[in-house]
């Protein structure tokens, strides 16, 4: 078979790397790709936002099949333009994957079908926005509607600080009109956990749970960043609260689906809050996790092509998810000074001792290829995992390799996982 990855990050890299190793896979391609996914499949220089290029590209290259790694893609409506083209590929079409790209239309489908979240007020208009928040106690969450780079959730403090955010964002158009429309609700407290469900459109299966660290610096201190770290599995998801997450999230999920005539066929991530009154869904995600699936495919024991297929045709009734049981840490290597300013170009030493290591896998994100070296290009640089007998054993090994990779100014959280042990 030949597939086609799109996208150039860890989360790419992750894929492509479990991809090849499918005996069903012949060649892989990647558009655009990165350093390190040059080296196991054939990178090929279509930005990601040009549908016709891709779609050009699979039909020439006869491609078997494409999968999707960005949010921005699927918004944009990558499967629909592949499917009219007769292409097969994996993910949710535009319709289905409004519920990431717009923050209302998910509220309203999770309100619909009594799926736990945040209370939340829902406003197209700057003044009422204002009037609520004036009403409702403090913290509070102001989200943009649309996809704003993972920027567009503000935790407000309080009344003047919610005042100046709606008029910056809503007014103003801070995140242009992304932000014209906005979804304002109760502040939760609980820990964070991520959820990664493949879904065929009539039936699921779930990952082992993962935790993410989305803070930039140790004891979650610093701006958001993308993701600067993950762990699977999250000891948090009990088989109690697994449980629960089924029949109280998954479930309504799948009725909720047939109900509006939704046709939902990819992976589904609900970013959730495990809450003292149980799990509540934060936001929904129509892709794959980055960091995420840096620890989730490096602990599945499925062939992924079989996987992928199952969800395209609606078979995955006939699939069981196997997985290794060791846990597995992925610690991000990032460029100084992300998620704001950073320096790229920099020479990345000491890759080669892991090429054929066992159970340390150094996935690519920011890097490009240049006479034989690897240099950075991007805030997230690196995702070095690693499997052990338990977290413990995973963190150690991950963070062993970490201190043998280098480049300039480098930057990486020293406490990934660390909540896992101490609980
Ligand atoms: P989202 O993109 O909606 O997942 O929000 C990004 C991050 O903002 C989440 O991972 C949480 O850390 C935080 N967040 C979002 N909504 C809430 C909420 N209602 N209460 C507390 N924190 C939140
Ligand atoms: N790691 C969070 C995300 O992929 O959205």
């Amino acid at each position: 078979m030949k597939i086609l990855v799109i996208g150039s990050g860890g989360r790419e890299h992750a894929l492509a790397w479990k991809l090849r190793q499918s005996p069903r896979v012949t060649d892989i391609f990647c558009a655009p790709g990165n350093a390190g996914i040059a080296r196991i499949a054939s990178n090929i220089s279509i930005p990601i936002g040009d549908q016709a290029a891709l779609v050009k590209f699979a039909l020439k290259e006869k491609i078997d099949l494409t999968v999707v790694g960005p949010d921005d893609a699927l918004a944009a409506g990558i499967v629909d333009h592949f499917q009219q083209n007769g292409l097969r590929i994996f993910g949710p079409t535009r319709g289905a994957a409004r519920l990431e790209s717009s923050k209302i239309f998910a509220k309203e489908f999770m309100q619909r079908h009594g799926i736990p979240t945040a209370c939340s007020g829902q406003f197209s208009q700057s003044e009422e926005a204002l009037l609520f928040c004036q009403k409702t106690p403090h913290p509070l969450v102001i989200k943009a509607d649309g996809l704003a780079l993972g920027k567009g959730v503000i935790i407000s403090e309080n009344v003047e600080m919610s005042a100046r955010t709606i008029h910056r964002v809503m007014d103003e158009g801070q995140f242009g009109d992304a932000g014209r429309r906005v979804v304002i609700e109760e502040f939760l407290t609980g820990q964070e956990c991520s959820l990664h469900a493949i879904v065929d459109g009539t039936h699921y299966a779930l990952f082992p749970g993962a935790q993410d660290h989305k803070r930039a610096f140790d004891n979650d201190q610093g701006p958001n960043t993308g993701g600067m770290g993950t762990y699977s599995p999250a000891p948090l998801l009990t088989p109690e609260m697994l449980e629960r997450v089924r029949r109280e999230i998954m479930e309504p999920f799948m009725r909720g689906l047939a109900a509006d005539g939704i046709e939902f066929r990819g992976l589904l991530f609900p970013g959730l809050m495990i809450a003292s009154n149980g799990p509540k869904v934060l936001e929904f995600n129509c892709r794959f996790g980055d960091p995420e699936t840096q620890v989730l495919l490096p602990r599945l024991k499925n062939d992924l092509v079989d996987l992928l297929e199952a969800t395209i045709d609606g078979t995955l009734d006939r699939l069981t998810l196997e997985f290794d049981p060791r846990a597995a840490v992925c610690v991000v290597m990032a460029s100084g000074g992300y998620p704001d300013k950073y320096a790229s170009g920099k020479e990345i030493s000491g890759l080669e001792q892991f090429d054929n290591a066992k159970d340390v896998i150094v996935f690519h994100a920011g890097t490009r290829a240049e006479n034989g070296k690897a240099l950075t290009s991007g805030g997230r640089v690196l995702g070095v995992t690693a499997l052990g007998s338990d977290i413990r054993a995973a963190r150690d090994r991950a963070y062993e390799a970490v201190a043998q990779i280098h480049f300039d100014n480098a930057h990486f959280r020293g406490d990934i996982a660390a909540k896992a042990l101490a609980s």
